[in-house]
């Protein structure tokens, strides 16, 4: 596979698993190109084209030296310059695949949390109350990733001829899915069990042995789960702590999510919302594993770093 037929795979991915499913992103990306058509020839120059096509702009392809054939990849959560020296030291990689955004992915992060608006909705949280207190959420977000050192990664790979690109939402869709699907299936009655059940899936008993696995933030384990959602999953990173009283609300009872801030737990607690942390590391990592298995599918060699605890799911 070529660099770009791996993040065109990529996104295809995080379509497929979006909880606004294929219609809700075809208008999202409609929207865009309206509010495109209608800016001075000026602003058009300075629009960002890549938002009319894709609708995860915290995903991006940094850098290509050369677009040759994939056969080894060096993939982690956290990509810096240390990891693409490690790409360096290790020889023989042919693209370098980070999780969390870095470059204009990263200055882009807040454009993906729009997601989370739908997401809440299709919880029953009337979207009304989402858009209102995302939109204030989203732009603290913008004007927070605006100071970091956005191409600091990116410059590395420059110096070095490594070709990087890195997959963020796409793959917290599929981890999202991938929990939806299993605790619909399951239906773990007490928060106890919704632990239980997450301790089964290999990258949770991995990061169990580290100190890192599923914990409960609030609640306790024989208080019972009521409606579990998986709103703070995917969308970019946590939303607004004022959502908890609406979530529950709207009946929402317990709360899945990758990790959770001192001032998100307090308002959860006092909306008497139970949360189960699934993990932040093992989390991104069952998302990434997921895209990660089609590249192996197709006979790439994966090679793990900064944090990704690789499980391949494939049958061999
Ligand atoms: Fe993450």
């Amino acid at each position: 596979m070529l660099i770009k037929e791996i993040y065109n795979l990529s996104i295809k991915m995080g379509i497929e698993a979006d909880f606004r499913g294929k219609e809700g992103i075809k208008k999202f990306l409609e929207r865009k190109k309206e509010k495109y058509e209608k800016l001075s020839e000026k602003e058009k120059e300075e629009f960002d084209k890549d938002a009319l096509e894709n609708p995860y702009l915290d995903s991006r392809i940094y850098h290509i030296v050369q677009d040759k054939e994939v056969k080894k990849v060096l993939t982690g959560i956290d990509i810096e310059p240390a990891e693409i020296l490690i790409a360096k030291e290790i020889g023989g990689i042919d693209l370098v695949i980070a999780h969390h955004p870095i470059g204009k992915g990263l200055a882009h992060l807040a454009d993906v949390m729009d997601l989370q608006c739908d997401v809440l909705s299709f919880y029953g949280v009337p979207i009304n109350i989402a858009e209102g207190l995302m939109n204030e959420r989203i732009e603290e977000v913008a004007r927070g990733v605006n100071k970091l050192n956005h191409q600091r990664t990116v410059d590395a790979a420059k110096l070095l001829k490594v070709n990087l690109m890195n997959v963020h939402t796409p793959c917290d869709n599929l981890a999202a899915k991938f929990l939806k699907d299993l605790i619909e299936k399951k239906k773990p009655e007490r928060i106890g069990d919704l632990i239980n059940l997450l301790k089964e899936i290999p990258e949770y008993k991995e990061a169990m042995k580290i100190g890192a696995g599923p914990k409960i933030f609030v609640g306790a384990p024989e208080n019972r789960c009521g409606r579990i959602t998986l709103t703070e999953i995917t969308g970019g990173t946590e939303g607004s702590p004022k959502l908890y009283e609406k979530m529950a609300n709207a009946g929402i009872g317990t709360v899945v999510a990758m990790h959770q801030s001192e001032e998100h737990r307090k308002e959860a607690q006092t909306a008497n919302v139970n949360v189960v942390i699934a993990g932040h590391m093992s989390s991104d990592s069952l998302g990434v594993n997921l895209f990660l298995d089609e590249l192996e599918k197709k006979g790439i060699e994966i090679i793990p770093c900064s944090g990704l605890i690789r499980i391949s799911r494939i049958e061999k």
